[in-house]
């Protein structure tokens, strides 16, 4: 009986011990990610110059791939290199799937209704679903394939316009054109020629509104005093908005009517975006029913992720390879080779073309359009040995991850070479780093919430840099001998000089 009693004492003693011992013991402390010093209420901004990307690389060489940053109220984690981007996207995919508001978000007259902002949850998953089985989906694109090549014709005839009249080409502006008539035409069969011009209309809209949003984007940094709207620039935006709603409301009614009239007995290849769009929203079956205002904050959506960002890729094409004489000649020859010197060379013409895939993929290398992709991050999730609150910013820097000297040769060359079969950086399109599993390559982000328009944007920029080379020579203006490709200011990845430049039919 002692001996059982002594047992039991012994074992509550080492229990209550155990018990203390832990109890006293330190716990760590939860690890935020390492950031540099900060001041009083500025916090970073003064290591912070105009080009964020760049900023951001700069000081992830010394506090790290995994960062936290803090511009005055708005704090961020931004992530800098390929190990941990593989996190982000690949193995807390789901935590990191939303978009957080920004100071924006308050103006906008769809707010809920946005698709690229959205939370991560069921209108998102719904909206993605109908882009990738119908609206961005190969039979769709298939059916709009004369609107692009059409569109394409049109910029090489603009070009020739200014070879006559011995002006200066402005390419950006030629460029932006080709995208936004392109989109409107495909989005919602918008006029773009004569006295009615609503995609002249739109475009002006689209590019107002991102410009506003931008700004107040920046204002993040102001915290609650950014409601005070010290610029005006929030009545601005909805000023904007309001004109693009109402411009949009007449063209869905046209839509409508046309349904009324029996003209929606088209099949499915003839339909633009807004058809199917209007088609789910009436349907009353639809797993989530969307409404009039999704429809409109959609195509809103579509334009300001689609039309920029494409006509900027290919602008910082035409600069490098206007910088790379030898890569545009092998460029035209390989085009010549393949269409010949005559007929203009077309979409189908392009799984023959190689080396132009390997020109467009090292530009969205060197020049992503969206260099700092933007997510939130959804409940307290580990990261490298640091923990990510729930709520925080995350900033995926694929600017820093596309020239990281660990993951690139020669980061910040121009060299296309490394995107063909052949290359030993195996990064050519048939090999598996490539396939989005290497996350050294990521200018449409990656994962759930990737870019859906990619094949769009590459049936865009691929036939029309390739007819730009084949048709024309260009000079530079003033005599100058290299194309300025300094990034411009912000988050945008817009030359700092738009690109201006003299055409030589050949
Ligand atoms: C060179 C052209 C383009 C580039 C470099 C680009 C890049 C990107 C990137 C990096 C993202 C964020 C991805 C992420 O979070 O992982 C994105 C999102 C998006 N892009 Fe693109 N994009 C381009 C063209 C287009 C086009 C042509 C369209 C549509 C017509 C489009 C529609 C969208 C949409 C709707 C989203 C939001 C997706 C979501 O939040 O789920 N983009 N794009």
């Amino acid at each position: 009986m002692l001996y059982y009693l002594s047992f039991i004492s012994f074992i509550t003693l080492l229990l209550v011990h155990f018990f203390i011992k832990s109890w006293l013991k330190p716990r760590p402390a939860i690890q935020t990610p390492p950031s540099p010093p900060a001041l009083p209420i500025i916090g970073h901004l003064h290591l912070i110059g105009s080009v964020l990307p760049k900023s951001f690389q700069t000081l992830a060489r010394q506090y790290g791939p995994l960062m936290q940053i803090r511009m005055g109220a708005s704090t961020c984690v931004v992530v800098s290199d390929a190990v941990l981007a593989k996190e982000i996207f690949k193995t807390h995919d789901v935590t990191f799937s939303s978009r957080p508001e920004f100071g924006s978000s308050e103006y906008f007259i769809y707010r809920g209704s946005r698709f690229v902002m959205a939370q991560y949850g069921d209108y998102w998953r719904f909206m993605k679903k109908l882009c990738m089985t119908r609206l961005l989906a190969v039979p769709q694109m298939d059916s709009t394939i004369d609107i692009r090549e059409e569109e394409i014709e049109k910029l090489v005839e603009r070009v020739t316009e200014s070879t006559r009249d011995g002006n200066p080409c402005d390419l950006s502006r030629q460029l932006t054109i080709l995208t936004n008539n392109i989109a409107c035409r495909m989005a919602m069969s918008a006029r773009c020629s004569g006295s009615c011009n609503e995609a002249e209309e739109i475009h002006e809209l689209v590019k107002l509104c991102l410009q506003l949003a931008g700004k107040l984007s920046v204002g993040d940094v102001l915290g609650p005093l950014k409601m005070l709207d010290f610029s005006g620039n929030g009545k601005k935006l909805v000023t904007a908005l309001q004109r693009f709603d109402v411009l949009v409301e007449r063209i869905i009614k046209e839509h409508e009517l046309k349904v009324i009239d029996g003209g929606d007995g088209a099949s499915d290849q003839k339909k633009d975006l807004l058809d199917i769009l209007l088609e789910t929203y009436r349907d009353a079956t639809a797993e989530v029913k969307i409404t009039r205002k999704d429809v409109k904050s959609f195509l809103l959506d579509l334009f300001m992720a689609g039309t920029d960002t494409s006509s900027a890729a290919m602008q910082w094409a035409m600069g490098e390879l206007m910088n790379n004489p030898k890569a545009f000649k092998k460029l035209r020859e390989e085009i010549n080779s393949v269409v010949g010197p005559n007929k203009l060379v077309k979409e189908s013409d392009m799984p023959n073309l190689p080396y132009l895939r390997a020109v467009i993929k090292e530009t969205l290398r060197l020049h992503p359009s969206a260099p700092l992709i933007i997510r939130e991050c959804a409940e307290d999730c580990q990261v490298n040995g640091s923990i990510v609150k729930a709520k925080t910013r995350v900033l995926v820097n694929v600017y820093a991850i596309m020239r990281d000297p660990v993951s690139w040769k020669d980061p910040d060359e121009f060299i296309p070479e490394r995107f063909l079969e052949s290359s030993g950086e195996r990064i050519g399109e048939h090999q598996m780093e490539y396939k989005g599993q290497n996350f050294r390559y990521l200018p449409f982000g990656s994962g759930r919430r990737g870019c859906p328009g990619a094949s769009l944007a590459m049936l865009m920029m691929h036939p029309a840099i390739a007819a730009l080379v084949q048709r024309f020579d260009w000079k530079l203006k003033d005599g100058r001998e290299k194309v300025d490709l300094t990034q411009g200011s912000g988050f945008a990845a817009e030359m700092a000089t738009p690109l201006v430049c003299y055409p030589i039919t050949v």
